[in-house]
């Protein structure tokens, strides 16, 4: 096995007396160092199915620029890099199926499927970024001398191709310039689910926590359960299971009280977009884990790939915040938890005030405050 290889077992569920005897998986397979979160194939995009993780794992396979999008609204794919990609994979599909003459017929089209993407997830703002992108890339094929709608068709695949691997690229790079921030043995507290299910492969905030573990570090994490859609218990500790990183779940109302008995320390998230003064939005109750970690003396780190920062928006006061239906809180597993008519909130993410970030980790490097002044001298750096 490779160094960064590890195997995705299909286990069949176990009744209570054969639990611990795990030595006969029903269908072994060896992934190239990641799990298949999404996937371009000749018949569509194929989709791991994360609403059924951690139980089952079953994938799904969209065939129309639609089902990509439902996909995302359904959140059987999520996670912001994750997300972006998908949807310039969505873009790919639907000028691959369609069935426009002519390159002005085939723009028209386009429109309607950026539209109708753009409309599924409002926060993360890698999403507008991989639209924005494939409009561009568009763009100029369009132009070209002779193009034809197959031109633009191939040349939209290759893009979310190549986004797929970028992403893949970033996050090994953010693991790489992260890892040293944590600490050489010790626990390490996330929020949700910032992993290789959140991204083409390998994560954002867990990739900095697999870079440190492959470094040597000795690592344990404590996850949050991140409630009411449970990334944290379902899905990041799944797949550090899977990389035998040791994980411990806990409810989202425990963590400072470990903090106080000295069992983590640093923090590291992810996010989903970070404003020009480097407030963060992320997963809701990732702002409560910052103030908990600077009360406690204990580091917060946000790890994100450059997609995710957006210097057009200023501050995190205007970053957009998704509602989701009451019944992810009303509801689990089918099962009604609350009383008829009782009121619900339920927003999908939080914004965390830069004064609370220590450090933010990107591929590009690790950014201090004032982070209007790193984010800026990188991006102009990174345009030169
Ligand atoms: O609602 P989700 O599951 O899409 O939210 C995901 C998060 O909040 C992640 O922390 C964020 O997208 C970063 S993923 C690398």
């Amino acid at each position: 096995m490779q160094p960064n290889e590890f195997h995705i077992m299909l286990l069949p569920n176990l009744s209570a007396d054969t639990q611990g005897i795990l030595a006969v998986p029903a269908a072994p397979f060896t992934l190239k160092s990641m799990i298949p979160t999404l996937e371009w194939t000749a018949d569509g995009v194929r989709f791991l199915d994360q609403t059924r993780l951690p139980l089952e794992e079953t994938y799904v396979l969209a065939t129309s620029y639609q089902q990509v999008a439902d996909v995302i609204s359904t959140m059987v794919v999520r996670g912001a890099p994750a997300i972006g990609v998908s949807a310039a994979m969505g873009l790919a599909l639907g000028v691959s199926r369609s069935q426009a003459a002519t390159v002005p017929a085939l723009a028209a089209e386009f429109e309607t499927m950026c539209t109708t993407l753009a409309a599924t997830r409002p926060t993360a703002v890698n999403l507008f970024w991989a639209i924005e992108r494939m409009k561009s890339r568009f763009g100029e094929l369009a132009a070209k001398t002779g193009a034809t709608p197959a031109h633009v068709r191939d040349g939209l695949i290759a893009e979310a191709q190549a986004m797929y691997e970028e992403d893949i690229q970033a996050c090994r790079q953010m693991g790489a310039h992260g890892a040293e921030l944590l600490p050489q043995r010790g626990g390490v507290l996330t929020h949700c689910n910032a992993g290789a299910l959140a991204t083409c492969g390998y994560g954002t905030a867990l990739g900095v926590i697999r870079s440190a573990v492959e470094q040597g570090r000795e690592i344990h994490v404590y996850a949050d359960e991140t409630r009411p859609f449970l990334q944290g218990a379902r899905l990041t500790a799944w797949e550090l299971m899977h990389d035998g990183i040791p994980t411990t779940v806990l409810c989202d109302n425990m963590a400072a009280s470990l903090m106080r008995q000295g069992k983590i320390q640093a923090v590291v998230v992810g996010a989903d977009r970070i404003a020009a003064n480097g407030d963060v939005a992320n997963k809701i109750g990732t702002y409560g884990v910052a103030v908990l970690a600077k009360e406690h003396g204990i580091p917060f780190f946000v790890a994100a790939p450059w997609s995710t920062i957006d210097l057009k928006t200023p501050t995190g006061e205007a970053i957009p915040i998704e509602q989701r239906s009451p019944r992810e809180v009303t509801h689990h597993a089918g099962k009604q938890l609350t009383p008829n008519g009782v009121g619900i909130e339920n927003p999908a993410f939080d914004v965390t005030p830069a004064r609370y970030v220590t450090a933010i980790i990107t591929e590009r490097g690790v950014l201090r405050a004032p982070y209007s002044e790193s984010l800026q001298e990188l991006e102009t750096a990174a345009s030169r």
